[in-house]
């Protein structure tokens, strides 16, 4: 069961943050999870639309210009960063799993990836938005994301050339996850913290976990 920190290691550190995918990193989480919207010809990583809940600021991440989302605090002094600061950073410590939320960012993150000559096997784009998704070049590892119940994970990943159903945890069964290897899928669950959750995780064989507390899942990890 592989860890993807979530947000970074957002339990600990201010969410999207620099800090936060340090953090991770520092535990040796081997993947974190971020979220983009598009500013401006910058694509910034944050998570919600509104930014009142993580920043000292009001107003939409779209209808803000670049230089303001920058003025502003996301928490112990952090800046949003962008993807290339995020880039700079992990410097191929660990993978990345880019999520889009925002219009454009499929096209912008194709095109950084592409500049940047982004090793594949470090990167995972994922969207719960799937036509964002099927923007992506599909040499890129592609996942679906579905935060509500469906017969469809699996054929929807198919058609879409996914690697992966990534899922929100109420919606994982076993039989979920045997139909998901059968096709050839992983299965990465979202957002497991408790101990409880990551064992019941762990005993439906899922393949990953996102957590806020990538240690907790390292740590069980270690007992294996
Ligand atoms: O990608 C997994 C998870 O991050 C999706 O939900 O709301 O945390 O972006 P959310
Ligand atoms: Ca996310």
């Amino acid at each position: 069961m592989i860890c993807f920190g979530h947000r970074g290691a957002s339990g600990y550190e201010p969410e999207n943050t620099l800090r936060s995918f340090k953090r991770a990193i520092d535990f040796g989480c081997p993947w974190i999870e971020l979220d983009v919207y598009l500013v401006d010809d910058h694509i910034v990583v944050i998570h919600d639309e509104d930014l009142s809940r993580t920043l000292n600021g009001t107003g939409r991440v779209s209808t803000s210009n670049f230089s303001y989302l920058r003025s502003l605090d996301a928490g112990k002094g952090e800046q949003i960063p962008t993807l290339e600061e995020v880039f700079t950073l992990v410097d191929h410590q660990c993978g990345i799993n880019i999520e889009l939320k925002g219009p454009g960012t499929a096209a912008a993150v194709g095109k950084l990836l592409a500049s940047t000559r982004y090793p594949k096997d470090e990167i995972l784009i994922s969207s719960f938005d799937h036509h964002k998704v099927a923007l992506m070049d599909p040499d890129w590892n592609r996942a679906a994301l579905f935060e509500k119940a469906s017969s469809e994970y699996v054929d929807r990943a198919l058609a879409l050339h996914a690697v992966s159903i990534n899922l929100d945890r109420h919606l994982v069964t076993e039989a979920v996850v045997v139909k998901a290897h059968r096709a050839g899928l992983k299965v990465y669950v979202f957002t497991v913290n408790t101990k409880a959750d990551l064992q019941h995780m762990d005993a439906l064989a899922v393949d990953g976990v996102f957590s806020d507390f990538p240690d907790r899942v390292l740590a069980m990890q270690d007992k294996h």
